[in-house]
C-alpha cells in the first residue's frame, strides 16, 4: 500500500512536471505580441506632421520595383518650372476648361500610378489640401506666344552634395514651404531619380535630415585676388 502511494505520488509530480513544462514550450512558440497603447492624438511636433502624411505608403514605396524606362531625372522636372519652388505647369490637356481642378485632378494627383495616355507616372501632389489647382497650376499654352527672354532660372539647390560624409545624411537643401510631405517627392516611381530616396521606410525623415537653414550674407561677385 506504502509502495503504491510513493509510485503514484511520482507519477503526479511526473504529470504535472510534463503539463507545466508543455504550457511553457507552447508559450515560447508564440509569437511575441505586444499591443500597441494607442494614445490619441498622438503628440507630435506640429511643424513637422507633414512627414508623416503619406507615411501609411512607405512599405509599398519600398517595395516597388524601379521602372527604369519611365523615370523622370531633375532635369525633366525643372524643365517644366520657371524656377525651383514655382508651380509647375500642367504638361496636359485639363479635361474642362471650367474646371478648378479638385477631385478631377485629385483622382490621378492624389496618389499618382501610371497613366497610358500620357505614357508617364502622376506625380503625387505634396499638397492634396489645396484644391484649387488651377489657382496656381496653368496649362502649357505660352510656348508660341512668347518671345525668349533673358530671364534667368535661380538656380535650384543640387542634389548629391549636401552631406558632410560619405554615408551621413545629406541636409535638406530646400525650403520646406509646400514640401512638408516628403514622401509625395522624394518616393515612388514619378520622384526624380537623382533624389529617389533609398529608404522610405525610415517614415521619420527629419529625425535624421535637418534643414540647412545657414545664413549666407552675399558678398557680390568673388574674385580671387
Ligand atoms: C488621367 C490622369 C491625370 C489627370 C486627371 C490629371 N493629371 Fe496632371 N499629370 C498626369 C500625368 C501622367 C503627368 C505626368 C506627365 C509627364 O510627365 O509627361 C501629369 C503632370 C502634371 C503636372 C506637372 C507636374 C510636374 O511635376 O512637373 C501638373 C502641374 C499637373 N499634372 C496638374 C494637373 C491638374 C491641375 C489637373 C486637373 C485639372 C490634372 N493634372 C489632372 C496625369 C493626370
Ligand atoms: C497655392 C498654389 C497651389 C495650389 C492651389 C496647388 N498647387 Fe500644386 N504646386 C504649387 C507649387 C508652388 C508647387 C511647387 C512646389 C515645390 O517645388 O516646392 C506645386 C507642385 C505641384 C506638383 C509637383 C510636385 C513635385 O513633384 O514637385 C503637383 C503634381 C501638383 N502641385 C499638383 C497639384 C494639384 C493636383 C492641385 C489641386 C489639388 C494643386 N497642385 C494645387 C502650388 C499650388
Ligand atoms: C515638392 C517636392 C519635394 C518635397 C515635398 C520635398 N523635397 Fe526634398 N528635394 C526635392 C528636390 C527637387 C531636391 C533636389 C534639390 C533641389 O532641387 O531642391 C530635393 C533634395 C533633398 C535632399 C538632398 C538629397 C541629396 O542627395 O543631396 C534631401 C535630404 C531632401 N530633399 C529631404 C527632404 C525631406 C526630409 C523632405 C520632407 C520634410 C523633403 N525633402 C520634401 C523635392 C522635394
Ligand atoms: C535613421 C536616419 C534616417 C532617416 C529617418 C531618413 N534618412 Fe534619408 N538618409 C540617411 C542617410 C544616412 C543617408 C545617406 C545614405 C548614403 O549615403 O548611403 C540618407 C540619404 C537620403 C537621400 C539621398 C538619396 C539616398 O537615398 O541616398 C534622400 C533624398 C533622403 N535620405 C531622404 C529621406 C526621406 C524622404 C526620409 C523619410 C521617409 C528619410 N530620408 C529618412 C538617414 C536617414
Amino acid at each position: 500500500m506504502k509502495r503504491l502511494g510513493i509510485v503514484s505520488l511520482f507519477v503526479l509530480l511526473l504529470v504535472a512536471f510534463l503539463s507545466v513544462w508543455n504550457y511553457s514550450y507552447q508559450a515560447g512558440l508564440e509569437e511575441a505580441y505586444v499591443p500597441l497603447e494607442k494614445k490619441e492624438p498622438y503628440p507630435e511636433i506640429p511643424s513637422e506632421k507633414g512627414v508623416f502624411q503619406r507615411s501609411e505608403f512607405a512599405l509599398d514605396y519600398a517595395a516597388m520595383p524601379i521602372d527604369a524606362t519611365h523615370q523622370r531625372s531633375l532635369k525633366d522636372y525643372y524643365d517644366n518650372r520657371a524656377y525651383h519652388g514655382a508651380p509647375p505647369s500642367i504638361p496636359h490637356e485639363v479635361s474642362s476648361e471650367r474646371n478648378m481642378g479638385g477631385n478631377a485632378c485629385l483622382k490621378c494627383h492624389e496618389n499618382g500610378g501610371f497613366v497610358s495616355k500620357y505614357d508617364a507616372y502622376a506625380p503625387v501632389t505634396p499638397h492634396p489640401d489645396k484644391i484649387n489647382c488651377r489657382q496656381c497650376h496653368v496649362p502649357q499654352k505660352t510656348q508660341s506666344l512668347f518671345k525668349i527672354t533673358n530671364f534667368e532660372k535661380v538656380a535650384a539647390p543640387k542634389a548629391g552634395i549636401n552631406n558632410a560624409l560619405p554615408g551621413s545624411p545629406p541636409v535638406i537643401p530646400h525650403q520646406l514651404q509646400l514640401r512638408e510631405n516628403c514622401l509625395s517627392c522624394h518616393a515612388g516611381p514619378s520622384a526624380p531619380k537623382e533624389i529617389r530616396v533609398s529608404h522610405p521606410e525610415r517614415v521619420n525623415c527629419r529625425q535624421c535630415h535637418v534643414i540647412n537653414n545657414k545664413e549666407v550674407t552675399d558678398i557680390g561677385n568673388f574674385i580671387r585676388k
